[in-house]
């Protein structure tokens, strides 16, 4: 029997009696974006090939022709060789057309219990997976910088800031390992990532399974899935483990853009808090004096596509009935937008760190305005009995009244500190001091020096810094 295929060579076009059309060619394409999953295509199909030469639905001899086609196919993607053409849709036509092309009817046999629908989401969950993988050892790499600039600063002091107004004095490495912090959870989120993705869709099929003998656990056992999927409907149309990866980088990329607006921030003049280095700054091309800290405004911008694409993923499942659709491949661009964009800012912002130093005397010059001790002084009044809505009135006062003459707390004497509140005494003036204040930080996850030497200590040993 003949197919009424009018030459378009579809693996699908046996039922067709006229070609598609150019436009629709074009419009329903993907070929030109999911070529990234190539390789992981190739992997699948191995895995697939073994499984039914297991199960005899194909011959020792055809798995052989197909595993062999398919390392050709590998090596002239590898090299740049291999044509991906539009009209054969997407990576998946793409290569099994190259297959059958390069061993004939063995390759024919390859698509046998599978559709491109399980086929998909295996691809892009082996995909995702890997750049799970990836995007830890990115994020420790920044770990790495940041405890690098803590274990560089140590000692410094610098204003810590609530509504951008300064707080309360902190050591500069405590501000550093902040970020630390937040890096892990992304770390921890990306794991979670990677271990609930870890479940195998191949023989899904279609949608509601097949009729032919397969196994999918020996499939699971070699592509390292630790499960196997439990309902093929919702294997084919679940993309729950891209909004997961979209959300986790988005997670990673927000805290970037925190850290790089402060970087601009600690760069300018009215600031000085930082230096970033020369190689890493760019100029105007009319402003000759200028140094503009690029790198941290464009990570702070990009946050705006990596949002944008987590929603774009969440618009495309919202209202999608069961199962696969083809809106479901609009999945693609964002996702690979999303790792591309997050992994170059996580890659750019650690290079960075390594090449920023803390302006020691900017920061304590900064410590001494802005009355920063004036919650010590509360402190200090509570140990001497005094209720501490009471002693917060006092030192209001007493702020009040320096403002008004222009003085700093350390400039009273201890009898106008004395006139305020009575229960104060000499040892009042290490309470003043900004590095009493920091020194006295010692409650659990405080900035007191002991405590940031051993939470550096301890991120240092937790990445391998310390032998
Ligand atoms: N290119 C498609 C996608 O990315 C592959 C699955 C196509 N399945 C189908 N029944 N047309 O989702």
């Amino acid at each position: 029997m003949t197919t009424k295929n009018t030459g378009t060579e579809k693996p699908w076009g046996g039922r067709f009696s006229e070609a598609t059309a150019a436009s629709v060619e074009a419009f329903t394409a993907s070929v030109h974006f999911d070529a990234r999953l190539a390789r992981h295509d190739i992997t699948g199909s191995r895995a697939h090939a073994r499984m039914l030469a297991r199960q005899g639905l194909i011959t020792e001899t055809e798995r052989d022709q197909i595993l062999a086609g398919l390392t050709a196919i590998e090596d002239e993607i590898t090299a740049g060789r291999f044509v991906f053409r539009p009209e054969l849709e997407d990576v998946h036509m793409n290569i099994e057309h190259a297959l059958v092309a390069k061993i004939g009817p063995a390759g024919e046999k390859l698509h046998t219990a599978r559709s491109r629908n399980d086929q998909v989401a295996l691809d892009l969950k082996l995909y995702l997976r890997e750049e799970a993988g990836r995007f830890n050892d990115l994020l420790t790499d920044l770990q790495e910088a940041l405890v690098a600039l803590a274990r560089r600063s140590m000692g410094i002091i610098m204003p810590g800031y609530t509504h951008m107004q300064r707080a309360q004095p902190v050591l500069a490495s405590h501000h550093f390992l902040a970020y630390y912090e937040m890096f892990g959870r992304d770390r921890e989120r990306f794991g979670d990532c990677a271990r609930r993705l870890n479940v195998l869709p191949l023989g899904a099929a279609a949608l509601a399974g097949t009729g032919l003998p397969i196994d999918r656990q020996s499939m699971a056992a070699e592509l390292g899935f630790n499960a196997v999927s439990a309902n093929s409907m919702d294997t084919v149309g679940d993309r729950d483990f891209a909004v997961e990866f979209a959300s986790a980088a988005l997670l990673a990329h927000l805290h970037l853009s925190r850290l790089a607006e402060e970087l601009v921030l600690w760069a300018s003049e009215e600031f000085r808090f930082i230096t970033l280095a020369d190689r890493f700054c760019t100029g105007s091309s009319i402003m000759p004096q200028k140094k503009n800290p690029d790198i941290p405004e464009l990570i702070r911008g990009k946050t705006g596509r990596v949002l944008g694409n987590l929603v774009a993923l969440a618009t495309l499942l919202k209202g999608l009935p069961l199962t696969y659709n083809r809106d479901l491949q609009e999945d693609k661009e964002p996702i690979f937008d999303t790792v591309d964009t997050v992994s170059a800012s996580l890659a750019m912002a650690a290079e960075l760190l390594r090449h920023t130093e803390c302006n020691r005397a900017a920061m304590a010059q900064a410590t001494l305005g802005g009355f920063m001790t004036a919650t010590d002084l509360a402190d200090y009044l509570v140990r001497k009995n005094v209720p501490f809505r009471q002693a917060h009135a006092i030192v209001g006062r007493i702020v009040a009244t320096c403002i008004e003459q222009g003085k700093e707390l350390t400039d009273l004497s201890l009898a106008e500190l004395r006139a305020a509140a009575p229960q104060i005494e000499a040892d009042v003036f290490v309470t003043l001091s900004i590095e009493g204040s920091v020194a006295s930080r010692l409650s659990e996850g405080g900035t007191a020096p002991a405590r940031v030497e051993t939470a550096l200590r301890q991120a240092e040993e937790r990445l391998g810094m310390v032998s």
